[in-house]
């Protein structure tokens, strides 16, 4: 049963269009009406300048949640300068008899030129500011899947990209086996492709082994190095992962380089140290040009599958200090390096951990392996 003031959103909808037309009809004809003499001059300039407002922030606030924050962040410039020109006009041809008037223009107009100056301020600061980083959410399918079930997940992720924030960076990394036909199932859609490791020679006699180049070639852009499965099952060493990342950037691939304590080392309060000597062990060896181009993901080993997510807080405190550490070495660049949080990531939490300022998305394995689930994560950064 409906009760009152539960309507469904589309009869909100509705109502809300209807509003906006009538104020829309009516805006018009009293500016007609000025025009044509009837009212006064200023108020159909009022009038004109109201519609164009209104229309502005109409369009404004239905682009909102599609845009990125530096886009933002010129929506707001523009929006003041857009003002201030119009305070301007105004002010310009105010008639100087009706001295009311003008000293009610001239209020405005300085009113609205504080506001546009506020907005240049707030602009530069804004573009300093360093959470301009891209959100990213990549999802590691680790060996699960067969090709055609890949194929679907690709699909189901591609079908409901769409409802989620254009700025958020989709990644989908599924096993070799699957890379040519996911590569096609994501054709014409803003979702990348990565794998999941790679080998660390260029080419040669590496039995069973997967090239960057060959990788690059089927259509990958990213490749996750490091993950702490290759780490303890495969003995993956600092020194096996410098030619790795040499290999990928050689083939144009960005790295998602994974760091990460286990459990026995965060009871230990190891953690802090760990996640360092992984990072001066391998990314301190890059240059400054091929740092610009990586990605990072902190994922405790003991919350991997197992259930356990890191709370927002640990995650913040850790993802902190990685970038300290990173900028130790890199300065500025560090606050432009994606951060990601990977470590039973699932809708349910990716809201609070992705609210976290050095948190820059997620490196998702269990709830990847469903397009629901995984598109809901990426609803999970804040509009
Ligand atoms: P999980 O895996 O989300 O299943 O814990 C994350 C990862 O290992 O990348």
């Amino acid at each position: 049963m409906q009760h009152f003031g539960s309507m469904s959103e589309q009869e909100t909808e509705h109502r809300k269009r209807r509003i906006a037309d009538a104020v829309i009809i009516a805006v018009i004809v009293a500016g007609g009406l000025s025009i044509g003499g009837v009212l006064p001059a200023w108020f159909g300039r009022a009038v004109w300048l109201l519609l164009a407002a209104g229309c502005w922030l109409w369009l404004a606030l239905r682009a909102w949640h599609r845009l990125t924050m530096r886009q933002r962040g010129w929506l707001v410039f523009w929006s003041y300068a857009a003002a201030g020109c119009a305070a301007a006009w105004v002010l310009h041809t105010a008639p100087e008899q009706a001295t009311l008037w003008v000293r009610f223009d001239r209020i405005c107009s300085a009113i609205l030129l504080a506001g546009l100056i506020t907005a240049i301020a707030y602009n530069i600061i804004y573009k300093n500011k360093p959470n301009m980083r891209k959100k990213i959410v990549a999802g590691n399918w680790k060996m699960n899947t067969l090709p055609a079930e890949g194929v679907e997940l690709a699909k189901g992720v591609v079908a409901g990209r769409g409802e989620v924030c254009s700025c958020v960076n989709f990644i989908v990394c599924p096993p070799f086996t699957h890379l040519s036909m996911v590569a096609e199932a994501l054709k014409g859609s803003d979702i990348a492709l990565g794998a999941q490791n790679c080998a660390a020679e260029a080419k040669g006699a590496y039995t069973g082994e997967v090239a960057a180049s060959m990788l690059a070639a089927l259509g990958c852009k990213y490749v996750i190095l490091g993950h702490s499965e290759r780490r303890q099952y495969y003995g993956e060493t600092s020194a096996t992962l410098n030619k790795k990342m040499e290999q990928a950037y050689a083939n144009n691939l960005t790295p998602i380089y994974c760091v990460g304590e286990n459990l026995e080392e965060r009871e230990a309060g190891k953690h802090f140290d760990v996640v360092k000597a992984q990072i001066e062990e391998v990314v301190y060896n890059l240059t400054e040009e091929q740092f610009k181009n990586l990605v990072i993901a902190y994922e405790p080993v003991w919350a991997i599958g197992t259930g356990k997510t890191a709370t927002a807080e640990q995650a913040q405190e850790i993802h902190a200090y990685i970038r300290k550490v990173l900028a130790e070495k890199f300065g500025a660049a560090a606050a432009e390096c994606p951060i990601l949080y990977g470590g039973s990531c699932k809708p349910a939490n990716a809201a609070e951990i992705f609210a976290k300022e050095d948190v820059d998305g997620g490196l998702i394995g269990g709830a990847a392996l469903k397009a629901a689930d995984f598109l809901a994560i990426g609803k999970g950064f804040a509009k």
